[in-house]
């Protein structure tokens, strides 16, 4: 497994869990060492137990050296990260290509290449000729097999997986793939063998869809509250209907994290290219980013129209919670223009705050949720994190300044705390 991200990580350990011998390997020597140590270097929840009880049985190992594991290897797995090339917004795939030169070199005997991380169509047709054009006596298949994964509930979606989608060509590929996924016969997981190409767009189709879904309720939201609906009834009522579904329909500050945004994206630039614009989508990038610039005015507009000098307690950084990723979180967005507008901000987040400590300068990193509402001019909630439901509003009233909450997850009873006296501002919602 090449790349010990989430999801080589998570990948690597649950192939190990099957009974597969998996060697996960990264070319960050730190991360190497601290897995080596039992430390994990990414919060997923029950991962460190998984990986200490694989390492234990001697089916998972770590390594920086990447050529021993890979001669041996059935299968190697391209894991690493795909994130948006600055500048145009394309899939930046100089991570994949560099593993894949490495991986040429170190190949011996039949090997089956997956590439795992999401990667545009024709990337693995390029890695196959990549790796032939380094070595051409080399004898290899190439195999577009994305990840679903979430995190956050990435070992229970890896384990049981609604679909794996295997993208090959050759019958010997798919006699080895086969055997990987062997152990979901047993469950009954559909595993679709479709062309490469087909693989590689049923990713980004997949993200897409569902990155179209948050946006759609999102803007339903954003009628509701105009008309004096509420939109968790208009959630419901659509999605008890078997064609709509009810996953996905709850409205927030827009979607982020470390797919949605760059994939949605890196799908317009591929399609522009092929000459078949994905205007809906383009559609929905655009109202999603304006949404996330519109929420830190939401913000203000409930503080009274000024947070200079105020101070704002904000309850989660993190883009969902379960994780400790912050990338493309809405509180990038958010707070920073909250500081700019002069506010003084205080923060908590469950797992976020390594991280948050980097990527939000000038932020103050509380140790609780009460904390950050000590004092407190207005309470944001970002991130809808299990623990926040249960804060007692009585406690919040009697610590804050001033009893206002914008509550951008909709995780509070409005009724209750106006009830108390807050000026509650949700989504969607009276
Ligand atoms: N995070 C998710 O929820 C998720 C879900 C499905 C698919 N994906 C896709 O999976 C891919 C990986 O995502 P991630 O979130 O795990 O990324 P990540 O940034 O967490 O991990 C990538 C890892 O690859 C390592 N790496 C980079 N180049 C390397 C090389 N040449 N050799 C060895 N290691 C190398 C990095 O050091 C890093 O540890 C991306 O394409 C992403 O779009 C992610």
């Amino acid at each position: 497994m090449v790349g010990t991200g989430y999801v080589g990580l998570v990948s690597g350990a649950c192939f190990a869990q099957f009974g597969h011998d998996v060697t996960c390997i990264d070319s960050n020597a730190q991360r190497i060492d601290a897995l080596r140590a039992g430390a994990m270097p990414i919060w997923e929840p029950g991962l460190d137990r998984l990986v200490a009880e694989n390492v234990a049985s001697g089916r998972l190992a770590f390594t920086g050296m990447l050529g021993p594991p890979v001669a041996e290897a059935d299968a190697i797995f391209i894991a690493v990260g795909t994130p948006a090339r600055r500048g145009d917004g394309h899939a930046d795939l100089s991570y994949v290509y560099a593993a894949a030169n490495e991986i040429a070199d170190a190949m011996n005997g039949y090997s089956v290449v997956v590439t795992k991380s999401t990667v545009p169509v024709g990337t693995g047709r390029a890695v196959a000729q990549l790796i032939r054009m380094r070595r051409p006596e080399a004898d290899f298949d190439v195999v577009a097999n994305p990840e679903f994964l979430r995190e956050g509930a990435a070992i229970d979606d890896f384990m049981k997986p609604d679909r794996v989608i295997v993208g090959v060509e050759s019958e010997r590929a798919r006699e080895v793939m086969a055997q990987v996924y062997r152990p979901f016969n047993l469950i009954q997981v559909p595993v679709v063998f479709t062309g490469i190409e087909t693989a590689e767009i049923t990713k980004y189709a997949g993200n897409a869809f569902l990155a179209a879904k948050i946006t759609f309720i999102n803007e339903i939201a954003d009628l509701c509250e105009k008309v004096g609906a509420d939109v968790h009834d208009v959630a419901r009522g659509i999605g008890l209907d078997g064609r709509i579904g009810r996953k996905f329909l709850h409205p927030g500050p827009g979607f982020g994290g470390s797919c949605f945004p760059k994939d949605t994206v890196a799908l317009v630039r591929m399609a522009r290219e092929a000459g078949a614009p994905q205007r809906l989508i383009e559609t929905v990038i655009d109202v999603n980013d304006q949404r996330k610039k519109r929420m830190a005015q939401k913000v203000i507009a409930a503080c009274g129209g000024k947070v200079a000098g105020r101070r704002i307690g904000v309850l989660g950084l993190t883009f969902k919670p379960d994780t400790d990723d912050m990338r493309e979180a809405a509180s990038l967005e958010v707070l920073p223009a909250l500081q700019a507008a002069g506010a003084e901000i205080r923060a908590f987040d469950p797992q976020g705050t390594r991280e948050a400590e980097r990527l939000l300068p000038g932020v103050v990193l509380a140790r609780t949720a009460y904390d950050v509402a000590d004092g407190a001019d207005a309470l944001v909630v970002l991130t809808e994190w299990q623990e926040f439901r249960g804060l007692d509003p009585r406690r919040l009233r009697s610590l804050m300044r001033t009893p206002v909450v914008v509550d951008l997850r909709n995780i509070f009873d409005p009724v209750v705390f106006r009830s108390l006296g807050f000026s509650y501002e949700g989504v969607g919602r009276k």
